[in-house]
């Protein structure tokens, strides 16, 4: 008899995103005539930078000829992708992270979801809340978890953000082995100080833990002093790895490239205390898995380092930014409170009644989609997220409907 993985089943019947993305139908098909305006899920609306298109073309035509053809190529990324990102994300802020510590991949979700395969099951996993439901959900699938009660699940250690801590979590006074950040967050676009992150850091070297930092949002951190890799903190190269995606960065979500830095001193441990390379098992579980990222979207990839290509997502995320900005004013005369949406794309909103409840009335009242902060845990339970991935008439739009939506 073919037996299920059981985990499963302790899982919400359906991902959050998949579920507004019902909610929005059903909504559609009763209203036809409305025209929602999406500001929900973070998905770029404004085309690639032109510097990458033109790159993917070139790409392209070297595929159809014989002579400039490419089959397989090496799992882990090709050397001109990994050699321009050690040096322009990290060189050039003086962090050391060496090219062949960079594995290139098609996307952060998958890369934050997988990365857990190659540790046991039998660790203490600590978890933000509210937080990006991957980490929590691939958690769950492994095993690493109890049944859900009241919105938790047994065996995580939840790291509260609230308006008490600025949402910053909170150091657990626990031993903890595995800790999920992420900066500037999802959902709620705090971010955090250097000093903080170095706190991190220290803890977890002195309980010899590991820290997935995801930093698929850095592109959005308008104050370059502020701390973009984690691996610009000392040590951080033991007990860090490093999630990063070009989705957000340079519109690649339907174009699909990321990476994930593992550095070659980062080690975990055996059920003995022997020491054993993050970068060997990793490797060997990414090359089994994957077979790399296609040529052309890597070469479109690189274009987003070249000169056009950084003043072009410059300029594109200047724009979402401007549309984040219009957000936060129109927050701030309807008299809401809120987070992020500084050197993030998205706004965390203290909702004043339940996030669904918010979410349906926008949804109704204004064809506005937000995302109701339930879904990214029991600390969300009060909040909407808005996403400022969207055109600025769009935005405007919205801010004028839910104005009138508010009553105001
Ligand atoms: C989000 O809206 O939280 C993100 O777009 C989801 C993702 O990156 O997978």
């Amino acid at each position: 008899m073919i037996r299920i993985n059981e985990h499963y089943l302790k899982l919400q019947t359906s991902y959050l995103f998949a579920t507004i993305a019902q909610k929005i139908n059903e909504f559609s098909e009763n209203n036809p005539e409305r025209e929602i305006i999406r500001l929900g899920i973070g998905d770029a609306t404004r085309a690639l930078p032109p510097a990458c298109v033109e790159a993917f073309h070139k790409a392209v035509d070297e595929m159809a000829a014989d002579g400039t053809f490419r089959g397989y190529g090496p799992e882990q990324g090709y050397p001109f992708l990994r050699e321009t990102i050690a040096r322009n994300d990290f060189a050039a802020r003086n962090a050391e992270v060496n090219a062949d510590e960079i594995f290139i991949s098609d996307g952060a979700k998958c890369d934050t979801g997988n990365f857990q395969e190659i540790l046991s099951t039998d660790i203490t996993i600590a978890i933000p809340d509210p937080v990006y439901p991957v980490y929590v959900d691939t958690n769950v699938m492994a095993g690493r978890t109890g049944p859900i009660r009241d919105g938790r699940f047994e065996n995580i250690v939840y790291l509260e953000s609230t308006p008490e801590n600025d949402f910053i979590p909170q150091i657990p006074d626990t031993p903890v082995d595995l800790i999920y950040l992420c900066f500037p967050n999802n959902p709620t676009g705090a971010t955090v100080t250097r000093e903080a992150l170095a706190g991190w850091v220290d803890y977890a070297r002195r309980n010899k833990a590991l820290i997935l930092f995801d930093a698929a949002y850095e592109a959005f951190i308008r104050d370059d002093s502020m701390v973009k890799s984690i691996y610009e903190i000392p040590g951080a190269r033991e007990v860090a790895v490093e999630f990063r995606s070009f989705s957000k960065t340079a519109g690649f979500t339907g174009t699909r490239c990321a990476f994930t830095v593992v550095p070659k001193e980062c080690m975990a441990y055996d059920a003995s205390g022997s020491a054993h390379s993050l970068h060997a098992l990793w490797n060997r579980r990414h090359s089994t898995k994957f077979n790399g990222v296609s040529y052309p979207v890597q070469r479109a990839a690189e274009a987003v380092y070249s000169e056009a290509g950084k003043r072009q997502c410059a300029e594109i995320i200047a724009g979402y930014m401007a549309n984040a900005d219009r957000i936060r004013k129109e927050m701030d005369a309807l008299g809401y409170d809120y987070v992020g949406g500084k050197h993030s794309p998205y706004v965390w909103i203290d909702a004043k009644t339940d996030s669904w409840n918010l979410f349906d009335m926008l949804l109704n009242k204004a064809g506005v989609v937000c995302t109701p902060g339930a879904g990214f845990g029991t600390c969300g339970t009060r909040h909407i997220r808005l996403s400022a991935f969207n055109s600025a008439e769009n935005v405007e739009t919205a801010m004028a409907r839910i104005r009138e939506a508010l009553g105001h």
